[in-house]
């Protein structure tokens, strides 16, 4: 009883990404700069998040319309405290084969067995730098690297899945691309390489920041040679590379030079429950009003078909300088990466 619900350009709907919270502990320069998220800034309020039981609701939806895969994000996802209930819920849903979870680490240590548990597949990381440094500058509060490897160990001891996601904003973490590289090597962990991307307005990102998945893929290879990867599924985001003579692989995410929309299957649900179809977009139909006012499954199942049916979003292919500063756009920490 699942239906294939496809966009104008014959996307399935196949990837939910579920913002379970818009608050964070870190204030990572290209996601909340310390300057605009102070001590002032509005978080949503407890009863503006969706609870537990409408993200479960809102997920079976999704399932029912062709979604395979739901990663959690936020924010930070480990801050909302009813994480493994929630986790326990979505896997009880037939026909979801994957849930994961995008994390800064550092609560881990306290959580990772206890969502293993409830059902939680895969975490992956974000770290941008080994050197303490860089990092503590990059992540705006001053923590070390050393928490965030703490969490990685304790999700690994946990049994689940480790990838470790890490942004390349030119000239302030560019030199920890080869260390970086050599250390998740060594360690047998998959490291993916990010192009910093032009995500909301608040991260004053302009082309002279990016390092671009060509000269990032040159500097880990004259190091340690790659081989390429067969994409695994439709609409994997991730270019995918192997350290020859070993199992171990490396990805570059370059949403920048390398676009990837043409496969992009990707819906995104923010923290108060509206429904975006772009990372970039500046509008989303709220589901959390509809649900509050008392729709049923079915209606909400039609209202999201009439969605992805009219969407035709490709703002990766469509980006210039232009668009980068002057379009309006959600911020990431609220729509969830
Ligand atoms: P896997 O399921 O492990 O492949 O996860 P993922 O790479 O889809 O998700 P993750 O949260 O680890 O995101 C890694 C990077 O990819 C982040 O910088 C995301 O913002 C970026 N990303 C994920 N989906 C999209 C997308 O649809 N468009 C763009 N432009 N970037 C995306
Ligand atoms: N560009 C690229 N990636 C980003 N992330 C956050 N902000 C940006 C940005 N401006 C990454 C985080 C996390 C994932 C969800 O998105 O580091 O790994
Ligand atoms: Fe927090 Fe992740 Fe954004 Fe950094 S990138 S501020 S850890 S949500
Ligand atoms: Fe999908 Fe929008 Fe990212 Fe393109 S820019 S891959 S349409 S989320």
């Amino acid at each position: 009883n699942r239906t294939n619900v496809m966009d104008r350009l014959s996307r399935p709907l196949r990837d939910l990404r579920l913002s379970v919270i818009d608050q964070c502990n870190f204030r990572c320069v290209y996601c909340m700069p310390a300057d605009v998220f102070g001590p002032n800034f509005r978080f949503l309020a407890e009863g503006e998040l969706l609870t537990v039981e409408e993200m479960a609701l809102l997920s079976e939806c999704f399932v029912e319309l062709g979604v395979e895969k739901i990663r959690l994000t936020g924010g930070e996802p480990l801050l909302r405290r009813d994480l493994d209930a929630l986790v326990a819920r979505l896997s009880a849903i037939p026909g979801l084969r994957d849930i994961g979870l995008t994390t800064n680490g550092v609560h881990l240590v306290k959580w990772a067995q206890r969502l293993k548990e409830a059902g939680l597949k895969r975490v992956n990381v974000s770290l941008d730098a080994l050197d303490d440094d860089i990092f503590r500058k990059m992540n705006g509060i001053g923590i070390g690297v050393a928490p965030v490897l703490k969490g990685i160990e304790a999700a690994r001891a946990a049994g689940l899945g480790v990838k470790v996601n890490m942004v390349v904003k030119n000239g302030w973490n560019d030199s920890q691309i080869v260390p970086m590289a050599a250390y998740f090597k060594e360690q047998g962990i998959p490291l993916r390489l990010i192009e910093f991307m032009d995500v909301g307005t608040t991260n004053g990102w302009d082309y002279s920041h990016v390092v671009t998945k060509k000269e990032m893929y040159e500097q880990i290879n004259a190091m340690h040679p790659l081989e390429p990867v067969e994409k695994a599924y439709f609409g994997e985001v991730a270019s995918r590379y192997r350290y020859v003579g070993t199992e171990v692989e490396v990805g570059f995410i370059a949403s920048v030079t390398e676009t990837f929309c043409r496969s992009c299957t990707r819906a995104r649900i923010s923290a108060d429950g509206k429904l975006y179809t772009c990372l970039f977009a500046s509008k989303g139909v709220s589901l959390k009003d509809n649900l509050r006012a008392g729709a049923t499954k079915e209606e909400l199942k039609s209202l999201i078909t009439a969605v992805w049916n009219q969407r035709t979003d490709r703002y990766s292919e469509e980006r210039t300088e232009e668009t980068a500063k002057q379009r309006k756009k959600i911020e990431m920490s609220y729509i969830g990466g």
